[in-house]
């Protein structure tokens, strides 16, 4: 019988080596974790020189497909894949109807017709990603699949706690809002108890998903519970997931009343994160959105350089070297 294995084995074409997606943060371990987040700190700093490009990823082709709509995710993005000098091609597909399974796949085969090397997906359908790494040779990147994951939001989050707040272990983070439709609050969930900190879900019962204590996190039904947070991680109301006549909430103005972000019910200090787009006026207060203590647009500047760090960790094998690479020569 073995014999016969190995003679079957000699047969089959070698195996191609296994590729490394970035699909859900439950992929990542605590060591891949400080790999981006180092990575992504020397990338900050090449950022910081008169010429930007860097010639990291010449030759290699970052394919960006987005099937919902998006500002901050897909422009960093492109712009990160640019800033690495990898050649790349955006597809927007919001608003056209996709059927699930067969034409996903056929989508997944026409994108790998071209053979990409990275292909960024953002889709509606939960598993998206995995699909289109079954039927393409690419490393694939999960941009947001419906409501399930964000995992490049989740590390541009740890990022700017890191240099903004300071270290994530024993640090306790609110997340205060529509937890229920939120692919950010599951991601960040998982990040940030990954890496030490208590994770506190602020909001009215409909919208906090009943059981989720088991992803190892506290529930509290009162604002008043972000006092003791040293972050408070507002989340947009994500009206376009909540199915029509659905009452999650009285109405947004009640809302507003009892679960808004207001400097009232801040501490004095604390920080105040948002992934963006805000309704402000709604889940944050205007003064909050702009007071000093948000971090909000250094979110979206921290999504530039982790999203060069995962495309350049995905394509390389070993973490970048110390020594951040030259910039790129101008002819
Ligand atoms: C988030 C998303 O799309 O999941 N936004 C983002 O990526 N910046 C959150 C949201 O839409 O509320």
């Amino acid at each position: 019988m073995g014999d016969i294995h190995v003679m079957r084995e000699e047969f089959l074409p070698p195996k191609p080596p296994p590729r490394r997606h970035l699909i859900s943060v439950g992929d990542l371990t605590r060591d891949d974790v400080e790999r981006l987040l180092a990575t992504a700190r020397s990338f900050s700093r090449s950022l910081e020189r008169e010429v930007k490009k860097l010639p990291t990823l010449r030759g290699y082709t970052v394919v960006n497909v987005f099937y919902e709509s998006s500002t901050r995710t897909s422009s960093s993005f492109e712009l990160a894949a640019k800033r690495l000098s990898a050649d790349t091609m955006s597809i927007k597909a919001a608003g056209s109807s996709v059927d699930k399974g067969e034409s996903l796949k056929d989508t997944a085969l026409t994108l790998g017709a071209y053979d990409p090397d990275v292909i960024v997906i953002r889709h509606p359908q939960i598993g998206a990603p995995q699909l289109v790494a079954r039927y393409t040779a690419a490393h694939i990147v999960n941009a947001g699949d419906g409501k399930h994951q964000h995992p490049t939001q989740a590390l541009l989050d740890l990022y700017t706690i890191r240099e903004h707040v300071g270290p994530l272990d024993g640090l306790h983070v609110a997340i205060v809002g529509d937890v229920l439709h939120s692919r950010v609050a599951r991601s960040n969930i998982q990040a940030l108890t990954l890496m030490g900190a208590t994770v506190t879900l602020v909001g009215p019962p409909p919208l906090i998903p009943r059981g989720i204590e088991a992803m190892g996190c506290e529930v509290s039904h009162e604002i008043g519970a972000i006092a003791a947070a040293d972050v408070v991680y507002v989340l947009r109301m994500q009206r376009e997931r909540m199915q029509e006549g659905a009452n999650y909430v009285p109405s947004l103005r009640e809302y507003t009343a009892r679960w808004g972000v207001t400097p009232e019910r801040l501490r004095p200090g604390q920080k105040v994160m948002h992934p963006g787009p805000m309704n402000r006026g709604v889940e944050i207060d205007p003064v909050v959105a702009d007071a000093a203590d948000a971090l909000i647009e250094t979110q979206v500047r921290a999504g530039l350089v982790v999203r060069m760090a995962v495309l350049y960790d995905l394509l390389t094998t070993g973490p970048v070297p110390v020594k951040t690479p030259e910039p790129l020569e101008v002819a």
